[in-house]
């Protein structure tokens, strides 16, 4: 199996990489910087879904338990920064230390990756509050999925990071993490 250029992205540079590969232009940073109220409108409703959803699904209701008023503040702030204007080292590292939180906790990564649609929803009745909702919606899923990604990333680091612990290096713990056989 070939080496792959993006084996060697890491750290920061890994940050740099998906910003610039998810390519967000100046006017889609300040179309959703000028949408910061109307996203402070939906998030009660939001965060009452999201919740709502957690809290109904045993292997999920676990991880909230009483946590739930501290974890409402929590997502309220992350969906409002989503609409900051700024997706630079410093916004990115935050989303990469939530993501890690998540990890630490053990919750499989699945559970925050289907609760996107939660998020989804209520970014689209912020677009859909808008002059050019197809626009906002453009911008807002670009951030949605910058997060993804990022969330999956934390994920990656710790089963890589472990993993290579164990093997010895880097490079056959992300052959194994493919399944080669041939190594
Ligand atoms: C769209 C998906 C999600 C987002 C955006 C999100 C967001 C957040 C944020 C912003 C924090 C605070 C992190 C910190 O301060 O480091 C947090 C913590 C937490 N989240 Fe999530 N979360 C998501 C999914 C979930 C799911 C599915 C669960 C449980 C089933 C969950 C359980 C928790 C718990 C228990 C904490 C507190 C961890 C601790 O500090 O001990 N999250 N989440």
């Amino acid at each position: 199996m070939d080496e792959h250029k993006s084996w060697a992205v890491k750290n920061e540079a890994v940050l740099e990489d998906l910003v610039t590969l998810m390519g967000l232009t100046a006017e889609e940073k300040a179309l959703l910087a000028s949408l910061k109220g109307k996203a402070e409108g939906v998030t009660t409703r939001l965060v009452d879904s999201f919740y709502e959803r957690l809290l109904s699904h045993a292997n999920t209701a676990e991880y909230v338990g009483d946590k739930v008023d501290r974890l409402r503040k929590s997502l309220t702030d992350w969906f409002i920064e989503l609409f900051a204007g700024n997706y630079g080292q410093e916004y990115v590292q935050s989303r990469l230390k939530i993501g890690k939180t998540h990890v630490r906790i053990g919750l499989p990564v699945r559970y925050p990756l289907a609760m996107m649609d939660v998020v989804i929803k209520y970014g689209e009745e912020v677009a859909n509050q808008c002059d050019n909702p197809a626009k906002v919606k453009e911008a807002f899923n670009k951030l949605l999925a910058l997060d993804i990604a990022i969330f999956n990333q934390a994920y990656e680091d710790a089963q890589l990071k472990h993993l290579a612990e164990m093997v010895g290096n880097e490079r056959l713990a992300r052959r194994l993490l493919t399944q080669e056989s041939q190594i």
